[in-house]
């Protein structure tokens, strides 16, 4: 369990990823299909090389050469207290001119929100967005129980400068403490430093693709990136949260003493306490993760911690999300299957793979569209060669009478016409310049960038009408082809070009990006997935020769090391912007590369530098408020790339650009533990790789784990190999077997996001926080949890016919787990470490005794699902009990008008269900009952205290399984029913 030894693959992967960047340096071959076209240079996209400070052997340590501060003037006020803090001795100016006077604020919030914030006492309407997030961008936490008694203790010194901590009052632990080093604040670096414990467990911190215990050698960065789904870089989104869970031991007199080495024991009866803290700055940042500390790197922004005291994850994330946002409920059928890939060409190709789903009886809900659909990549415009305005009626009500739906792709970045081409019109672009919609330079002038359809602008979220700007557009084009969901892309906000490479050069619009696209002859789709050798041999030669005659074809020049880095020194009270003096570790060099530049400027002077990462979030809210314009009552479904902390009250989110090889899908499990933790529960991602062929063998480990996901969707990327299920007959078999599953499951998981995005509670669950007592846990993320109540362990390897696992609790006796497939405990292991039989095409499922699970018929649509019989499927604990509940609505609505909620609960041989009205009539009946783990069956079975006839009762004392039939649908019109047996 825990990360890959290698990263081999990945980093496999990486190069590819670089393959493709390189061939950015040639023009595009004579053949291309594009030759006609102007293509964006190489070069416009390098900017010159900066060393990253946590690499920079000359880089200065600020806490030895600067001086901290000291605290004065302390204000008592309703819910903390007030301080002033002046610079300690001299300035240190290390990154930045630093801020001589600074104001402290600590307030107890809420008995679970600790607020401790310091910024520049001066801070003016023209600075603010240098040091604080702009107004109504994000949610606000403010005090909401004033007087409160928490369990949190803020205390702090002047010795030997200032500095604070954060201690757990009932335990007196301390959580946070920035004692005995130095906050430096100056104008464009912040940094301040808590010692943590040895072995520290920590989690969150994203958006990272990493082990899921992050590790004590690890820096995250944040700066929105399209950079791939790339191992420990900065990524799309910024979520700069993390929890931190301690194991102790507890001695006869209930001292506490912690557990260093949390790897040596595969007990489960340790106390664990666990608490989390949000640092609320958007800025550019490095955070890094040492053998016994925490240090924040920030380019900007100010102090603005969190901290939420828990004990239990369950009540850190709880408190996390209800202060940056809940979860957004998502409507029933997004919960179903999506096929996507980049490259359907036509309205027609698209019928035809939802017509080959059918087909092969292959559940299918939604099928989406990447920018194929687009007329030359514009935004809002069909592609009259394909997906010409009118055929797209009649298909997409061809989907919806067929129960399903559709969904397509919008970028973020307008294109901007030719303006010595009358024939150019794109009013899309005119109707946005006319409100002022788009980020400019700092002169005034439009930025235009580079992005799939050309030189582009890009929306301004701070400008006043570029909402309604962009509601309108989405609600105009809504009008031409409806569509049910919208997948907002490239959002970090990427840019092809340093700067505003267009401004001077749209009279060659509409210019081809500054690459070769994928599957264009420079850059053909060549590598398949480790151990396509071994399972399909001809093919790999035939695809290594191409590889071989595609490298001679196109040399890629060898890169050449830079010795030669920009260093920038302060300047008394200006900000460098471009290259700040502190360099965060950013994975494409210079802030300039690959997204719009730091100083492009939105309309209220704001620069880019201060908001860069809040762009994809600005983008996701007005495309939510757009959706709620098209259909006011119904919850908007929106899958966006970049997100920030409380993205997930609007939308979901896939991991990005991954590849078709085992790393990428090992690496999808703790990406979505970590997206759970940060509150965006629908996450998945691209099944069966995105960059890359995939290969019969991954598609079928991949299309069964992801069926364990919130979010399930195939996508593939241009130029590679089909993967839909259906390519490969072992792909369908395996599908439909891990899809029956979890269309069966469809109330279950529905009842999840609904406490999801009620009460914050978690979706997909690491075994951690399941089994919060067994620190051999504590880094398990090679099996994970749906819900309470739902156990997977994928089989991750190639070649492999059987997956080690873990059955947690099962050493105690605790736990009972119960195989999906046939019904039975599994019996108890003699070690942690089970070797399960897993071959190509079986996913071991396990249910955990104690659950009960309302189940529903699997079906090709959630639609038929929905309307079939229920069954209830009891899975007895070692002292035959079990709880469960149903939360059912008309799966669409914001606010529902009818609803009903069903606690299940068994003790003594009896089951209980309390049904809760809310109006929602369900019309399907209750065809059985069934009960897994019962030794012996009392006859008669009753039902509401009457017998129940033999012909309905099926007991099978080998697999102890007790199933009772006969009902109808008047078991959901009561209040409530039971079962003895
Ligand atoms: C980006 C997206 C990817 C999409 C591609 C083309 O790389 O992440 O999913 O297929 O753009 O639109």
């Amino acid at each position: 369990m825990g990360i890959p030894r290698s990263w081999g693959g990945i980093l496999r992967g990486l190069s590819a990823f670089c393959a493709i960047a390189q061939a950015q340096t040639s023009s595009p071959s004579p053949t291309s299909s594009h030759s006609a076209q102007f293509t964006v240079p190489a070069e416009a996209n390098i900017a010159p090389a900066v060393i990253p400070n946590i690499k920079d052997p000359q880089a200065v340590d600020a806490q030895t050469v600067c001086p901290g501060y000291t605290a004065s003037n302390v204000q008592q006020t309703a819910s903390g207290f007030t301080a002033s803090l002046s610079l300690a001795g001299d300035a240190c100016n290390v990154y930045g001119t630093d801020i001589e006077a600074l104001s402290l604020t600590v307030e107890y919030q809420r008995a679970d929100r600790l607020h401790v914030a310091i910024v520049p006492t001066h801070i003016g309407a023209e600075n603010a967005t240098q040091y604080l997030i702009p107004q109504g961008y994000l949610a606000e936490p403010e005090v909401e129980e004033p007087n409160v008694v928490s369990d949190l203790e803020f205390s702090w010194t002047n010795d030997p400068s200032f500095g604070f901590e954060v201690t757990r009052k009932s335990t007196k632990d301390v959580l946070f403490s920035t004692k005995g080093t130095r906050i430096v604040f100056e104008n464009q670096f912040v940094e301040f430093k808590s010692a943590l414990p040895k072995n520290y467990n920590l989690y969150g911190l994203g958006e990272s693709v990493h082990g899921f215990r992050l590790g004590n050698n690890y820096t995250k960065t944040y700066y929105a990136a399209d950079a791939g789904a790339t191992v420990d870089i900065n990524v799309y989104g910024a979520h700069p949260f993390f929890l931190e869970t301690r194991y102790f031991t507890e001695d006869a007199d209930g001292n506490l003493k912690l557990v260093e080495s949390y790897e040596a024991t595969a007990k489960s009866n340790y106390t664990s306490l666990s608490h989390g803290v949000f640092s609320r700055n958007a800025h550019g940042q490095d955070i890094l993760m040492q053998e016994d500390s925490i240090t924040y790197r920030a380019i900007g922004g100010s102090v603005d911690l969190y901290f939420f005291p828990g004990p239990s994850q369950p009540e850190v994330t709880k408190s996390y999300l209800t202060t940056v946002g809940l979860p957004a409920m998502q409507q029933y059928w997004t919960f179903g299957f999506h096929q996507c890939r980049w490259g359907y060409t036509s309205w027609a190709e698209l019928e035809d793979v939802v017509n080959n789903h059918t087909h092969f009886d292959i559940p299918l809900e939604t099928i989406w569209t990447d920018i194929d659909w687009m007329v030359r990549y514009r935004d809002f415009e069909n592609n009259p060669v394909g997906f010409d305005d009118e055929s797209s009626k009649g298909f997409i009500q061809r989907l919806h009478d067929g129960g399903r739906h559709y969904v397509p792709i919008i970028d973020s970045a307008i294109y901007i016409p030719n303006p010595s081409n009358p024939d150019d019109a794109y009013p899309v672009f005119e109707r946005g310049n006319d409100t002022g919609a788009f980020l400019t330079n700092p002169d005034g002038s439009l930025y235009v960038g580079a992005v799939w359809p050309g030189y582009t602008v890009f929306p301004d979220w701070l400008a006043e009408g570029t909402e309604q700007w962009w509601i309108d557009e989405m609600v105009r084009y809504y009008q031409i082809t409806g569509y049910d969901g919208a997948w907002i892309d490239m959002s970090e906000i990427s840019s092809f070009c340093v700067g505003s490479c267009g401004s001077n050069n749209l009279t060659l619009q509409p210019v081809h990006v500054p690459f070769a696209l994928p599957g264009e002859p420079a850059n053909p789709v060549l590598i398949y997935p480790e151990g396509f050798n071994k399972t399909n041999a001809t093919e790999a030669a035939s695809a290594s020769a191409a590889r071989a005659s595609w490298s001679s074809a196109y040399p890629t020049s060898s890169a050449t090391a830079s010795t030669s880095y920009v260093r920038t020194t302060p300047t008394p009270d200006v900000r460098d912007v471009n290259y700040p003096p502190y360099a965060i570790n950013n994975v494409k060099g210079a802030l300039a590369v690959g997204a719009i530049s730091p100083n492009a400027t939105h309309a209220d002077g704001t620069l880019e530098y201060d908001v860069h990462n809040l762009w994809g979030h600005g983008i996701l809210k007005a495309t939510y408020n757009a959706l709620s314009a098209i259909s006011p009552d119904a919850r908007p479904f929106i899958l966006g790339r970049s997100t920030f902390a409380g993205s997930g009250s609007y939308a979901a989110h896939w991991g990005g650009d991954n590849w078709s090889n085992w790393p990428s899908m090992i690496l999808s499990i703790p990406q979505a533990l970590s997206m759970s933790l940060l509150g965006i529960p629908m996450f998945g991602v691209d099944t069966c790789g995105f960059a890359d062929n995939t290969d019969m063998e991954l598609c079928n480990r991949w299309m069964q784990l992801s069926a364990f996901f919130p979010f399930y969707r195939n996508h593939n990327i241009l130029g590679a190999i089909s993967q839909e299920a259906y390519r490969w007959s072992s792909v369908i078999d395996a599908s439909k077997a891990a899809m029956a599953i979890r269309y069966q499951l469809l109330p279950y998981m529905y009842t999840l996001f609904y406490h999801a995005h009620k009460k914050g509670e978690t979706v997909m669950r690491a075994l951690a926080w399941e089994f919060p007592r067994n620190p051999s846990l504590a880094n398990a993320d090679r099996q994970f949890m749906l819900g309470p109540s739902i156990l997977v362990i994928p089989v991750l390897e190639q070649g492999a016919t059987s997956v080690n696992g873990v059955f947690p609790g099962l050493i105690e006796g605790e736990e009972v787990w119960y195989d999906w497939y046939n019904n039975t405990a599994v019996p108890v292991p003699a070690q942690a470490n089970t070797t399960i039989n897993a071959p190509l095409g079986h996913i071991p499922v396990y249910a955990r005794g104690g659950s009960v699970f309302p189940l529903q018929q699997s079906a090709l649509t959630t639609r038929d699902a929905r309307n079939s019989p229920w069954d209830i499927l009891v899975a007895l604990d070692k002292d035959g009990s079990a709880t469960g509940n149903l939360y059912l609505d008309d799966g669409v609505s914001v606010t529902p008008n009818a609803t009903l909620h069903a606690e299940f609960k068994v003790e003594n041989r009896k089951l209980e269900t309390l049904i809760e009205h809310g109006g929602w009539v369900e019309e399907n009946n209750l065809r059985n009952v069934t009960i897994w783990g019962v030794e012996k069956a009392n006859t008669p079975i009753k039902f509401n205290g009457k017998a129940v006839p033999p012909k309905n009762v099926h007991f099978d004392g080998d697999k102890n399984t007790l199933v009772v039939s006969g009902f109808d649908v008047s078991a959901w019109a009561g209040k409530r029913w039971s079962l003895e047996w």
